[in-house]
């Protein structure tokens, strides 16, 4: 991270930290003080999460004032944990994917073909009781997530060629996210993983590093991978949710009610986040075919049986592994 970045960070932190010092000084809860949190994400204001952590914030207007900082310039995903889990950093939308390296338990969402349905996954989002309890389980991990919003399905984009099993992956370098199941899971379908932060994959593209990506279709536009990948596979590996996460250091500073407010406000902007997505990615799809991006539908048969070897590996990993996923797929 460079020092003039650090700098800002440090400062900011100390001007929150001393703040929430002040409100906690009377009492051994918080005052109810309005205080600042920021809330750091990789994606550009054009992206539909921004729009949806805007209206976070918003939805907190008089009790919490929330600052977005967007682009990825407090750092990338796995940075922003880092420093949620110190306090440096109040809050954070990362994916569930660049979770798993801080709780495992978060490896689940990045198995492929975890979900049948956005049907499924939104039920199980919104509804399963290991959700609560994954959540719940990451506060001795220095991070509490409060929520989630839909980041769609995540397919195979390459710079010029449609993949309809894993013989076609065969030799690909593909960037995946920092996440050992993702690493494996391109690895069952065929191609080569190539883990890095979202913020190299363009340039990853573009200099031939990478043959292509996986990511949901927002990735070509808003992440301007279009650009140099034209070929769009729906192979529809996974739904990695994103998630809004609060370093524990500074919920346990709250009042109950400040963080009453805080998760209604993330459930509310999570409900309303599901149609600004759609929208989102209907729009990407049309930008994107300007772009000269071809999109293919192929037969999903093939990958998710290569993938399939996945769900039995996780599920032996021992019993609470296997409760998950036993939970996951009871909620069809
Ligand atoms: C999605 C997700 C981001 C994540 C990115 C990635 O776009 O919403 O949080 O960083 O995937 O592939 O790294």
């Amino acid at each position: 991270m460079k020092m003039k970045k650090l700098i800002t960070l440090a400062a900011s932190s100390v001007l929150v930290l001393s703040m929430l010092a002040a409100c906690g000084d009377d009492d051994s809860s918080a005052s109810s003080d309005v205080v600042s949190l920021r809330l750091a994400h990789n994606q550009p204001e054009t992206h539909p999460v921004h729009t949806s952590l805007k209206a976070f914030a918003e939805e907190l207007d008089g009790k919490i004032d929330v600052e977005v900082f967007p682009n990825g310039t407090l750092g990338q995903e796995r940075e922003v944990i880092e420093l949620v889990q110190t306090g440096a950093l109040d809050m954070a939308k990362v994916s569930a994917s660049a979770l798993e390296s801080f709780n495992s338990d978060f490896a689940i969402f990045s198995l492929p073909y975890a979900f049948e349905s956005q049907e499924h996954y939104y039920n199980v989002m919104d509804n399963s009781e290991v959700i609560k309890e994954i959540f719940e389980n990451s506060a001795e991990y220095g991070f509490l997530p409060i929520g989630w919003y839909d980041a769609g399905q995540r397919s195979i984009y390459t710079v010029d060629k449609k993949v309809e099993s894993p013989a076609d992956m065969a030799g690909l370098k593909i960037r995946v996210q920092e996440s050992q199941t993702s690493i494996a899971m391109i690895e069952a379908m065929g191609g080569s993983p190539t883990p890095m932060s979202y913020g190299e994959v363009y340039t990853g593209l573009q200099q031939g590093l990478l043959d292509g990506a996986e990511n949901n279709e927002t990735a070509l536009t808003s992440g301007k991978h279009g650009e140099v990948a034209k070929a769009y596979t729906y192979t529809e590996h996974q739904y990695s949710p994103d998630i809004l996460i609060v370093s524990t250091k500074v919920w346990d500073k709250l009042t109950s009610d400040q963080q009453d407010a805080l998760k209604a406000a993330a459930k509310t902007t999570s409900e309303s986040h599901k149609a600004i997505w759609k929208e989102a990615v209907a729009d990407s799809v049309k930008e994107a075919e300007a772009l000269g991006v071809k999109f293919y539908t192929i037969d999903k048969s093939a990958f998710i049986k290569a993938a399939s070897t996945l769900h039995e590996t996780f599920t032996k990993k021992g019993e609470k592994e296997a409760k998950y996923f036993e939970d996951f797929q009871s909620l069809k």
